[in-house]
């Protein structure tokens, strides 16, 4: 069963990476154009923190080789490279949620 848990007091700045640790994943939080996002930080391709990568449109690119994952969907550029794990999140009073 899922639920919902808290995460942050506050929403990271636009454009900003922020790494978090939470029931021993290692996921990052990120505002884009003005939309949270969750993910776990961990390239699929190899094992790198997506957090040394940049954001690249709606999609952040690792620093490895490039390859880039869709930031709502997990979606990889390689078809041969698993889909990033993302997670729904959500702001209320202020402080950011996610639901695992
Ligand atoms: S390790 Fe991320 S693209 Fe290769």
């Amino acid at each position: 069963m899922s639920s919902w848990i808290k995460i942050l007091d506050q929403a990271p700045k636009e454009g900003t990476m922020v790494e978090i640790s939470i029931e021993g994943r290692d996921l990052f939080v990120t505002m884009n154009n003005s939309v949270l996002y969750c993910a776990e930080n961990r390239c699929p391709h190899e094992d790198i923190k997506l957090t040394l990568g940049c954001l690249k449109g709606n999609r952040v690119k690792c620093s490895l080789h490039g390859y880039s994952f869709d930031l709502e969907t997990g979606d990889s550029s390689e078809d041969d490279v698993d889909d990033m794990q993302t997670y729904a999140i959500k702001q209320e009073n202020n402080k950011i949620y996610i639901e695992v």
